[in-house]
């Protein structure tokens, strides 16, 4: 029982350790922090000071429904029914992150049905929700404007 309790421990002493070093936020394959800031370009420009338009705040464009979705994560020391607890955490780059990877691993999937699943698929995810995401990007105006954005910052060319 000790052991099992040592094990734990440790384990979330070094998941925090990794989380700080920022590179590798989680095990998800091909999401790392260079998909991160295609994810954040293609959906403003990677703008810290988006704030909050039409229903979707911070530099990723997160909604409330994506939030809850994810699990309605916070700040440190903030609490979920806080009104603005949503907001603050969306419009922080390190927050936002920690968002959108909750939303990930719920949602990865190889969207456009090439084999991997990369940071196209993610750029799908966000952009059509985790359900739909499947959709073209440029069946629409503003996906082929999001694509467009996407395009200008390869996430494997570093
Ligand atoms: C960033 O977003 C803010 C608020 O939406 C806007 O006023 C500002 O012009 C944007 N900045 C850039 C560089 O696009
Ligand atoms: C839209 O994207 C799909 C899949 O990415 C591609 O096969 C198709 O040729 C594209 N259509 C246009 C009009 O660019």
């Amino acid at each position: 029982m000790k052991n099992f309790l040592f094990i734990v421990l440790s384990a979330f002493v070094l998941s925090i350790v990794m989380n700080l070093n920022g590179q590798e936020l989680t095990n998800l394959v091909n999401l790392d922090q260079y998909c991160f800031r295609c994810l954040c370009h293609a959906a403003t420009k990677c703008n810290l000071s988006f704030g909050c338009v039409q229903g979707y705040c911070g530099p990723f464009k997160i909604s409330k429904i994506y939030w809850k979705d994810a699990g309605e994560l916070t700040l440190p020391d903030d609490d979920k029914v806080r009104a603005g607890a949503y907001e603050d955490c969306a419009i922080s780059y390190g927050c936002a992150q920690r968002i959108v990877t909750n939303y990930f691993i719920k949602y990865a999937r190889d969207c456009n049905g090439d084999g991997v699943t990369d940071c196209n698929d993610y750029s799908m995810i966000n952009f059509n929700g985790g359900y739909q995401c499947r959709t073209a990007l440029n069946n629409s105006e503003p996906g082929r404007a999001w694509l467009e954005r996407y395009n200008t910052c390869n996430p494997v060319r570093h």
